[in-house]
């Protein structure tokens, strides 16, 4: 029996709702912790989310340690601190507090602390050695303090590795939280470009799910356990991937407004929740590799609304940046899907050919671009078409994501879509 065409569900237990992260304690308790390290990154530390997870594990009587070492755009050397951290201190559970780099950070500690190895030993392959996590993590409890990377629904953890400049991750089932606890609160706090970027990463993600090669299509082992969870669009990714769309298209100007509406800013973390659970058992592509060299290349731009510190393109900006060409590249083959997409995105899809859909589709995401008042292209953000050789070289080594698209993407394809994403109107 041929089971090339398998796939497999992989999701923490979600937990959503206002006031969630005051059952964090019951939760971590229930799942036999009793010395938890807690999780989270230095600016994060001082603000209510955090403080609130504190006082919810030590009123259900656990003996929290605080790691605050987490950099927002994670390093092998800041993995490495909290992996040593992890294992000098002898914990029972990770509960982390944050974006993706705390969520990432708290899986990777666990992994390390609970199989320890060399450090690229389980990194993704060809950088790493793309080795198996032999056997089950201690308990991971993750609570996302933004709209976006959906980190806590899925098993990747995302990092740079500095002596080669390179973005790459650690991909298993087994780092997938143990229990997801998503509580709309923390959204209260979120500066206006933060929760811009991270709606627009979650409709990234959405997208790139819908639109990734299917499941069946590209040579992967039918083993549920060898299988990445990377696997390609199935039928589960389907189900989560067109509802976060209509969601964010649907509340970002209002979560935006000031004062903000709590209420789509609430909806904005369901739809990234969903999103996470969507990319998370399929894969992105071609827009999330488009964008690691961009962040990486950053010279002088900081987004306006952010404190002080060194140049950065946030995650979510890099990667919504990138995205309008590719669906104008992938054109009339995935003419149904695309359009379905942009229907979900709130475009007006009557009288449109098939053949139109990737260009209307595009046309959309422009439009929320504007609406979320991110960069008008690569060019705002400091890029030229000088930049496009060193930025397409970045993209080539990104074969796990490349190879998850639809179309072949070799390095003139690449060439094209830069050169396309550097202005949009
Ligand atoms: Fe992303």
């Amino acid at each position: 029996m041929d089971a090339s065409r398998s796939f497999t569900v992989t999701t923490p237990r979600i937990t959503f709702g206002p006031g969630s992260l005051g059952l964090v304690g019951d939760i971590a308790r229930r799942l036999g912790m009793r010395r938890p390290l807690l999780v989270t990154d230095p600016h994060l530390a001082a603000l209510p989310p955090v403080a609130t997870v504190r006082r919810a594990l030590e009123e259900a009587g656990l003996v929290v340690t605080l790691f605050d070492g987490v950099e927002v755009e994670p390093t092998d050397r800041s993995f490495e601190a909290a992996i040593r951290f992890a294992a000098d201190g002898g914990f029972d559970g990770f509960v982390s507090v944050g974006g993706g780099s705390a969520m990432d950070t708290a899986k990777v500690a666990d992994l390390y602390s609970s199989w320890p190895d060399s450090f690229l030993a389980y990194v993704n392959a060809p950088i790493g050695e793309g080795r198996n996590v032999p056997g089950p993590l201690k308990p991971h409890i993750a609570c996302p303090t933004t709209c976006g990377t959906g980190s806590e629904c899925t098993g990747i953890a995302v990092f740079d590795l500095l002596a080669m400049k390179a973005k790459t991750g650690i991909m298993s089932h087994r780092l997938v939280p143990h229990h997801a606890v998503v509580d709309p609160e923390v959204t209260a706090s979120l500066p206006r470009t933060a929760l811009a970027c991270t709606a627009l990463d979650t409709v990234c993600h959405a997208l790139e799910a819908w639109t990734c090669r299917p499941v069946g299509e590209r040579d992967l082992p039918p083993e549920p356990d060898l299988r990445p969870m990377t696997q390609g669009a199935n039928p589960w990714s389907d189900l989560l991937a067109l509802e976060p769309m209509r969601l964010v298209a649907g509340n970002l100007e209002a979560a935006l407004a000031d004062p903000p509406d709590m209420a789509a800013r609430g909806r904005l973390l369901w739809a990234a929740t969903l999103a996470g659970a969507s990319f998370g058992n399929a894969g992105c592509h071609v827009p999330h590799a488009l964008s690691y060299p961009v962040s990486g290349m950053v010279r002088g731009y900081r987004p306006p609304d952010y404190p002080p510190g060194p140049p950065l393109v946030p995650h979510g900006m890099a990667v919504i940046l990138n995205a309008p060409p590719v669906y104008r590249l992938m054109g009339a083959d995935a003419g149904p899907r695309l359009r379905a997409a942009a229907e979900a995105l709130g475009a007006d899809v009557r009288g449109v050919p098939e053949a139109g859909a990737g260009d209307l589709l595009a046309d959309r995401l422009v439009a929320l671009m504007r609406a979320a008042g991110v960069p008008n292209g690569l060019e705002a953000i400091g890029f030229s078409p000088v930049d496009v050789a060193a930025l397409t070289e970045g993209a080539l080594p990104q074969r796990r994501l490349l190879d998850n698209a639809p179309v072949e993407i070799d390095a003139d394809v690449l060439d094209g879509l830069y050169r396309a994403a550097m202005r949009y109107w």
